[in-house]
């Protein structure tokens, strides 16, 4: 199997798997979660945007593919001429309007609808962070971004899905392995078949997940591993949580998680792919 069709099998099994698990897909994945991506467009502690910022000419333009609530795309629009945000899921596009109203920002532009759909205008520079993961069809989802910036390609991955901290407690509540969707090490060969040579630069390490209360963490596991209240899932997560999670000065965490590395893969676009 090619390191495309590797991908693409990988996301399917994953997706098949999850739809077992939890029944009907909900039309919009993150309504639960999309507040978690409002962050301060002028925080000054954030050296992910620093990083990114400094690899941006003044007056480049910047196409952001899953945006998300604009935790990158809205900072990085304070030194840009303009951002063009491409994000599919409604409650992220909802934090994502919601932030540039806050803070009076306006050279953002909004499209709501998935990277292969979207009809926009090239641009400078294309930022692509944490959505490949669930890209089955990762081929033209790359070539596309590709075509679109005419000087720069950012795609920020983990090394590990965020959520293989929770692999453990999924197999002792379900049963059996969850499978994993891909990450940075399935990446690298799928830019290779592309023929598109990049470059690989090690962002800050994140601490894995942490919660605030223990009920708080239940809520999150529960939610990772699809698993609704007052289930028999529920009773075995909540026996399984008794071991799992370790509590420091009342922050909690998943016992034995590691902190989640993240990495910017870059490429110049000119004769950079086939
Ligand atoms: C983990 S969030 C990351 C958001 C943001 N890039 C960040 O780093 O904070 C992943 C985002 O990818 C978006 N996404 C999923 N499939 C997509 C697609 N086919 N095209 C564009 N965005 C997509 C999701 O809706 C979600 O907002």
């Amino acid at each position: 199997m090619s390191a495309i069709e590797t991908w693409g099998e990988m996301v399917r099994v994953e997706h098949a798997q999850s739809d077992r698990i939890r029944g009907v897909r909900p039309t919009d994945t993150w309504s639960q979660s999309a507040a978690q991506f409002r962050a301060d467009p002028h925080r000054t502690d954030d050296r992910t945007v620093e990083t990114l910022r400094s690899r941006l000419n003044p007056g480049e333009t910047l196409l952001d593919v899953g945006a998300g609530g604009g935790r990158l795309a809205l900072p990085l629009a304070l030194t840009c001429r303009n951002v063009t945000a491409v994000e599919p899921s409604p409650s992220m596009c909802a934090v994502l309007r919601e932030t540039a109203r806050d803070y009076g920002i306006q050279n953002l532009t909004i499209v709501e609808s998935g990277w292969l759909d979207a009809e926009v205008e090239a641009v400078d520079v294309a930022l692509c962070s944490h959505v490949v993961y669930v890209i089955e069809d990762i081929g033209p989802f790359v070539r596309k971004m590709n075509a679109h910036a005419s000087r720069l390609v950012m795609a920020i991955l983990f090394q590990a899905s965020p959520i293989s901290q929770a692999y453990g407690i999924w197999e002792q509540v379900h049963g059996e392995r969850r499978h994993a969707l891909p990450a940075l090490p399935q990446f690298l060969p799928v830019l290779e078949e592309l023929g598109i040579r990049a470059e690989v630069t090690e962002l800050d390490q994140q601490p894995s997940r942490t919660f605030s209360s223990l009920e708080e963490a239940r809520e999150g596991m529960a939610r990772w591993l699809f698993v609704s209240p007052g289930t028999d899932a529920m009773t075995r997560l909540d026996h399984v949580l008794r071991d799992a999670l370790r509590e420091n000065n009342g922050v909690w965490q998943v016992e034995g998680a590691r902190p989640l590395q993240p990495c910017l893969v870059s490429w110049e676009t000119a004769g950079n792919s086939r």
